[in-house]
C-alpha cells in the first residue's frame, strides 16, 4: 500500500514586500505509515499553513515533491488534487444553506440533484446535523458551523484532510467535545487527517503522530509520547509540555550536574542538558539512587488532583514539580526538598543558552 501522503524535501521561500525573502519551509520531509493523525505543532509563523496549503495546491513548492497515494501532485492543480481543508475561518458561504454550503463543490462538479442530497444528508448525520439542511449559517452556533464546515469538506470523499486550526473559535468545552469527535471521525472514516494547531495539549491529546515544527523544519516527529519523553532537542522539549532543563555534564555512561550529583546516562560525553518533567519529581526519596534538590517553596497551585509546586533551589534555579494532592506541603516560604529517581532520565544533546 503507498503512504496517503509523502512529502520529500519541501522547500517554499516567500519574497517579502520589503524586499527580501523568507524562508517559509526549509526541507520538509513527512510521510504517513498509514491513514494517521498527524499534527503539526509549532508557533506562529514556522510555517504550518504554508505546508497544508502545499499539499492542497494553494502553494506551489519551489523544490520538493508532494505524493498522495504513491501519485506526484505536485504539478497538479488544487482542484484536482484528492484532498480537501478545513479552513481556520471555516469559510462558509454566509448566504447560502446549511445543506448547499455542504454540497457545493457537487454541485459545482455538475453531479445529479439527487446524488448531492443524498451526500449531504450522510454527510449531516455523520457530523451530528441531522436535518439541519434548511437553516441558514447565521442561524447556527459556533460548534455548528465547525461541524458543517467538515461536512463540506468531506462530502467529495477526500483521500486526505486538512484541517487548519478548526478548534481554534471555541470555547473550551466545546472545543474538549470536538476534538474527541475529530478523533473518533477520523478513525471511522479511515482517511489520513492532517491536522494543524498550536496548542501543546491538543496535540498531545489527539495525534497518532506529531510534526513539531520551527523556522520552516521539522524539528521532531514521533508519538506523542515519544515526543514528551524523549525531546530530540531543547526546543521540542520546551515546547511540549513544561520542563525544568537542568546543564549537565556527561563522560561514558555517567552524567554530572552542576553541582556534582551523578546519574546514569546512555550517551557518550560533553556538555548536555538534562529534562526532567514536573511530575519526575517527588517529595519522599524513592527507592535507590536519586537526585536530590533542596530549596525553599515559592508556591502552589492546586488544581484538584494535584499540587504543582515551584521551588527555588540554590544550585539548580527554580524547579516546577507536580506532586499527588494527597501528600502534606510545608508552608510557602519554608524550606523543601525534592526527589528524583535517578534511573531512566531523558539527556538532550544540546546545550543551555
Ligand atoms: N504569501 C506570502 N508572502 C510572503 N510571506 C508569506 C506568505 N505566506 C506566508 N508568509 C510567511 O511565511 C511564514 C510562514 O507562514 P505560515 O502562514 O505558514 O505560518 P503558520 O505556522 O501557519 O503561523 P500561524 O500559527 O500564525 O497561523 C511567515 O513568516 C509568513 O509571514
Ligand atoms: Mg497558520
Amino acid at each position: 500500500m503507498p503512504s496517503p501522503l509523502e512529502i520529500v524535501g519541501a522547500r517554499k521561500v516567500f519574497a517579502t514586500p520589503e524586499g527580501g525573502s523568507m524562508t517559509a519551509l526549509d526541507g520538509v520531509s513527512l510521510k504517513l505509515a498509514s491513514a494517521e493523525f498527524v499534527t503539526l505543532l509549532g508557533p506562529s509563523g514556522c510555517g504550518k499553513t504554508t505546508l497544508l496549503r502545499t499539499i492542497s495546491g494553494f502553494e506551489t513548492l519551489d523544490d520538493g515533491d508532494v505524493l498522495i497515494d504513491g501519485t506526484a501532485v505536485t504539478q497538479m492543480p488544487a482542484h484536482r488534487r484528492p484532498v480537501n481543508t478545513v479552513f481556520q475561518r471555516y469559510a462558509l458561504f454566509g448566504h447560502m444553506s446549511v445543506g448547499r454550503n455542504v454540497g457545493y463543490a457537487l454541485e459545482i462538479a455538475g453531479r445529479d440533484k439527487r446524488e448531492i442530497d443524498t451526500r449531504v444528508g450522510e454527510m449531516l448525520d455523520l457530523v451530528g446535523m441531522s436535518g439541519m439542511q434548511q437553516r441558514s449559517i447565521a442561524q447556527l452556533s459556533g460548534g455548528q458551523q465547525q461541524r458543517v464546515a467538515l461536512a463540506r469538506a468531506l462530502a467529495g470523499k477526500p483521500r486526505l484532510l486538512l484541517l487548519d486550526e478548526p478548534l481554534s473559535a471555541l470555547d473550551k468545552n466545546l472545543r474538549q467535545k470536538m476534538q474527541q469527535e475529530l478523533k473518533a471521525l477520523q478513525r471511522e472514516l479511515g482517511i489520513g487527517f492532517i491536522f494543524v494547531t498550536h496548542d501543546q495539549e491538543e496535540a498531545l491529546t489527539m495525534s497518532d503522530r506529531i510534526a513539531v515544527l520551527a523556522h520552516g523544519r521539522i524539528q521532531q516527529i514521533g508519538t506523542p509520547g515519544a515526543l514528551y519523553r524523549t525531546p530530540a532537542n531543547l526546543f521540542t522539549a520546551d515546547f511540549l509540555g513544561e520542563s525544568n532543563l537542568l546543564p549537565a555534564e556527561v563522560s561514558g555512561t555517567a552524567a554530572r550536574l552542576r553541582d556534582g550529583q551523578g546519574f546514569a546516562a546512555a550517551r557518550r560525553g560533553g556538555p548536555a542538558t538534562l529534562l526532567l518533567r514536573p511530575e519526575a519529581l517527588c517529595l519522599r526519596a524513592p527507592n535507590g539512587p536519586a537526585l536530590r534538590f533542596d530549596g525553599t517553596l515559592r508556591e502552589t497551585f492546586y488544581t484538584g488532583t494535584d499540587h504543582q509546586v515551584v521551588l527555588d533551589t540554590a544550585g539548580h534555579g527554580t524547579l516546577r514539580a507536580l506532586l499527588r494532592a494527597d501528600g502534606a506541603l510545608p508552608d510557602i516560604g519554608a524550606a523543601m526538598t525534592l526527589y528524583a529517581d535517578a534511573q531512566g532520565l531523558h539527556l538532550i544533546d544540546e546545550v543551555l543558552p
